[in-house]
């Protein structure tokens, strides 16, 4: 009897990387569809980014277990660094200024292929998830840096009425805009910056896509910004999301962090490597159980 063909491989890349929930929920997924996978962690500088891809890459050899390499995540501080290494990016990744999934694409097949699916993994939590809709809504985007640019356009997409971004840095805010104006109007978004000290009020939707909470500087908009029954989302999870989310509840709102987000991003990077669609409420159910318990 002949062995099994070694399993393709995949693998989060960032620096560092121990933290990364991506080994557990991919391998949810592949249990749960029956796709033959191995995924893993790897830590690379940002100098030695290319590099480390190549080598994994060229590590493969089957006749010692190593299966092809076919794809990977890109978490921080790497996600910018992703677009100029492929030969083809998806519109949104464009967008975004950056990466978090590569499929390696053989020269003939086009070569490497970008994509960023942060944006559609919020849209996809809130919607699906937490029964929020964003068709119609009146969203306030706090932040402009990377975190950010990965959710406009697909908030966007998703028939947001209105976003208005907020950002310590008016500049950031304002070419953020500049460069998703065009995209706005094919959607007819109305799509403006705002200084964070006065934002505006009554948003449907607010996302916290800012660093703050990590410098352990307070909530950075006024409160007035949530409208009746709004949903506050935070773009992180765990302690890290914590004092925006308590923020949004002592105000009224329906606080949701980023575990959701992180799942359907995954979701999204899985179907575009394997083809197949994996059922992400209970992975985010076992997820949740997993941070909870500790582990
Ligand atoms: P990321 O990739 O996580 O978005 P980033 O590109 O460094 O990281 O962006 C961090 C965001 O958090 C920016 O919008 C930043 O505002 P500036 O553009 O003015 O730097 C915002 N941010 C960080 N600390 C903040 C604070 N204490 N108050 C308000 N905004 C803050």
């Amino acid at each position: 009897m002949s062995r099994a063909a070694a399993p393709d491989r995949y693998a989060v890349v960032g620096h560092p990387v121990a933290h990364s929930q991506s080994p557990f929920i991919h391998g949810a997924f592949a249990a749960q569809t029956g796709e033959r996978l191995e995924y893993g962690r790897i830590d690379a500088p940002p100098e030695r980014f290319a590099q480390t891809l190549r080598d994994w890459i060229a590590s493969a050899d089957p006749t010692r277990g190593r299966g092809p390499v076919r794809g990977c995540n890109i978490t921080l501080p790497l996600k910018f660094l992703v677009l100029p290494l492929a030969q083809r990016a998806s519109e949104r990744a464009r967008l975004a200024q950056a990466a978090n999934v590569l499929r390696f694409d053989a020269e003939s097949d086009g070569g490497w292929f970008a994509d960023n699916s942060d944006g559609v993994g919020l849209v996809r939590d809130l919607i699906d998830h937490a029964g929020v809709g964003i068709a119609g809504a009146r969203v306030l985007l706090i932040g402009a840096g990377g975190a950010a640019a990965g959710v406009l356009g697909p908030l966007i997409e998703a028939g947001a009425a209105a976003v208005t971004v907020a950002n310590r840095t008016a500049a950031k805010a304002a070419e953020l805009i500049e460069r998703h104006r065009a995209l706005a109007q094919r959607h007819r978004c109305m799509l403006t910056a705002a200084p964070l000290h006065d934002p505006g009020a009554g948003y449907d939707v607010v996302v916290n896509a800012t660093a703050s909470s990590l410098a352990g500087a307070p909530v950075p908009v006024p409160a007035t910004v949530l409208g009746a029954g709004a949903v506050a989302v935070d773009m992180m999870y765990g302690p890290a999301a914590r004092p925006f989310l308590d923020w949004a509840a002592a105000h009224g709102a329906a606080p949701r962090d980023g575990l959701g987000m992180l799942v359907e991003q995954a979701a999204e990077a899985f179907a575009l490597w394997r083809g197949v669609r994996p059922l992400t409420a209970p992975v985010l159910a076992a997820l949740r159980a997993k941070l909870d318990s500790g582990r």
